[in-house]
């Protein structure tokens, strides 16, 4: 993909191959993973190949909307511009709202229930853009209805809810991908293979910070725990995806949080261990700090100031100093996970290796176990077991 403009560091090159992108993402790296002995190859080549194909390029598809809420809008604006695919209808609990959203958004057809919206037989695949507690839901009514599905992070509330999901989407032979966009994004690609390739060494620290000061209304989603609210599961889960993706599941974590007055997570720090490589992921959504990731190996590092979930450069500073910034920032975002699933679904595949069941499955252990230490639990899971 040459249009990222890719700016890598060319000193010290060769001819060595890169490692196979697709081998390197069915499996995590682990941490003692990384090739020492491989040379530096051509990095413009290696990063090129890394980025992942043009979502522009990707088959079409006729998406249906369930949920005409903010990030959802967000969805509707760039599918369109990014893609070959269309938003071809939404559905609302209120046909009011649909119709609102679709008259803003031009999609072609609103639908009063999502029950309509997934047997509407021109749309080709579901978009679930509801709160958390309703994901289970919502993804059930449209894999039922036969139709493949995108389903908003965080996945579900828990791991059972996940896996229900997911052992429908595999009994009906349909696809399913939790929209963890960032998985999908060039620059984790980049960082990915570079971590991979050993330009770092071994890999010895990671640091993923979500800040954000949002609306701490009471009646709101993200302070109501009916919803699924709280930091984790609206923030947190972008810090553990991405050390997921570079490491896989740790062996071990440990979470110190702080509850709002609501019984949700307000905040929380969250250490992992990998064998010899550890990872601080922290969440708190009433802050006005920076969301930053600092990726550390022994003989270099990756920053990202902020936003780094979220289409970026990478900053590669090594051991002497020298800094260079790899131009994968790009427009839009949400086109590389639409654009994956539409992939996907035309090769008949159930699930993509970018945001794999596994994967999904293993964050969501991951805050289901950050959850217990904090002593949180949704009123849909009852009481704690005695
Ligand atoms: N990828 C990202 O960058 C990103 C960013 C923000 C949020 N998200 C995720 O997107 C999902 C939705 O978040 P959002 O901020 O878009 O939420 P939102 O603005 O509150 O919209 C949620 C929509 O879900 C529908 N809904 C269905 N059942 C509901 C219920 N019981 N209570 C409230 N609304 C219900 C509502 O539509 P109707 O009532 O009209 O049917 C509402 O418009 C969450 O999973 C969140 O984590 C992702």
């Amino acid at each position: 993909m040459s249009d990222l403009g890719l700016t890598p560091d060319r000193t010290n090159t060769s001819n060595t191959d890169p490692p196979n992108p697709d081998q390197s993402l069915s499996e995590p790296l682990g941490p003692g993973s990384p090739d020492q002995s491989r040379p530096d190859a051509d990095w413009s080549d290696r990063l090129d190949r890394a980025a992942g194909p043009d979502p522009a390029a990707a088959p079409a598809l006729r998406w249906g909307i369930i949920g005409p809420g903010g990030i959802a809008q967000r969805f509707a604006r760039e599918i369109p511009r990014f893609t070959a695919s269309t938003i071809q209808a939404v559905g609302s609990r209120d046909l009011g709202r649909a119709r609102r959203f679709a008259d803003c958004f031009g999609v072609p057809r609103a639908h009063g229930s999502y029950q309509e919206l997934v047997a509407d037989p021109t749309v080709d695949a579901v978009y679930v853009a509801s709160p958390h507690s309703e994901h289970h839901d919502h993804a059930l009514l449209a894999l039922r209805a036969g139709k493949p599905v995108l389903v908003e992070k965080s996945f579900a509330l828990n791991t059972a809810q996940a896996e229900e999901v997911l052992d429908e989407a595999r009994a009906r032979g349909l696809f399913a991908m939790e929209a963890m966009w960032s998985r999908c994004l060039p620059h984790y690609a980049v960082l990915r293979q570079l971590v991979a390739s050993g330009r770092l060494g071994q890999l010895r620290n990671i640091v993923a910070v979500h800040n954000q000061s949002l609306d701490l209304d009471p009646a709101g989603r993200l302070m109501n725990p009916a919803l699924g609210g709280g930091a984790l599961l609206d923030l947190g889960v972008y810090p553990l995806h991405l050390a997921h993706w570079l490491l896989g599941a740790p062996d071990s974590l440990q979470a110190v949080g702080l509850l709002a007055d609501s019984g949700v997570d307000r905040a929380e720090t969250i250490v992992l261990r990998w064998g010899q490589t550890i990872a601080t992921a922290v969440a708190d959504c009433a802050a006005a700090g920076r969301c930053s990731l600092a990726v550390v190996g022994s003989k270099a590092r990756v920053d990202i100031e902020d936003w780094f979930y979220c289409p970026q450069d990478l900053i590669l500073t090594e051991l002497d100093g020298r800094s260079t910034v790899l131009n994968t920032k790009v427009e839009g975002g949400f086109q590389f996970e639409a654009a994956e699933s539409a992939r996907r679904i035309a090769a008949g595949e159930l699930e993509s290796p970018l945001v794999s069941w596994r994967a999904s499955l293993e964050v969501m252990g991951l805050m289901d176990q950050v959850r217990r230490q904090l002593g949180l639990r949704f009123p849909q899971e009852g009481p704690a077991p005695a």
